[in-house]
């Protein structure tokens, strides 16, 4: 890992690195349309202001955070993101992983590239980790491909689990053990 860039993943597609207070356009200009937010937890911001962008910045670029900015190789740009969120208590050993791509970047394989690669370096991040965890709505075909792709197993569906801006949905949750992921490498 190469802390002083910020750097965390060379990937062949995209970089993985921390978000710098400059990325704040950038991430409006991917992350501020339905086609994302659609998909994305009551959290992501929408619309996507420069405001919002900069307070996420604040929280996901401190050191130690999990979310990272997925950026282009040539200019290092940021096109997306990607993070794992804490459970507590007993799940304390499990991450639960998410993901977004701007619209313009969809369909070269860019995402299933970064999972596969983000989650095997958390597995080696963190020697305690037990689980990888993804959580989709069944509509969305895309980030299903991207999980299976990367290793996830369905592990079963909550039904009617999910209502946003009024659609209500069926939830896939998908999950990646410690003893798969070293099974499959
Ligand atoms: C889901 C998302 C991350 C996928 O990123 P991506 O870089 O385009 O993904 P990839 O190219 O690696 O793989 C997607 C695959 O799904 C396919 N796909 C996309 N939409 C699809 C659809 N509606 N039906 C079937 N397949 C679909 C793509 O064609 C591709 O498969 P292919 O390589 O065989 O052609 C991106 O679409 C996105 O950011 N969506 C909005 C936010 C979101 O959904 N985040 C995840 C929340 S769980």
């Amino acid at each position: 890992m190469t802390e002083s860039s910020g750097t965390i993943l060379k990937l062949n597609k995209s970089i993985i690195r921390r978000y710098r207070t400059s990325d704040a356009e950038a991430i409006v200009d991917g992350a501020d349309t339905p086609l994302v937010s659609e998909y994305m937890t009551a959290s992501f911001p929408s619309p996507y202001t420069l405001e919002k962008a900069r307070e996420w910045i604040k929280i996901a670029g401190e050191e130690g955070s999990l979310h990272f900015a997925i950026c282009t190789i040539d200019s290092n740009l940021v096109i997306g993101g990607c993070g794992f969120q804490h459970l507590t208590g007993v799940e304390s050993r499990t991450k639960v992983i998410g993901y977004w791509l701007s619209p313009k970047y969809w369909g070269q394989g860019i995402m299933t590239e970064v999972i596969t690669s983000f989650s095997d370096w958390i597995f080696g991040q963190v020697p305690t980790l037990l689980k990888l965890e993804g959580s989709v709505v069944e509509e969305n075909r895309g980030s299903i491909k991207v999980l299976e792709r990367a290793g996830y197993q369905h592990e079963g569906t909550r039904h009617m689990a999910v209502c946003k801006n009024g659609r209500v949905s069926n939830c896939m949750l998908f999950g990646l053990t410690r003893d798969q992921w070293a099974n499959a490498a």
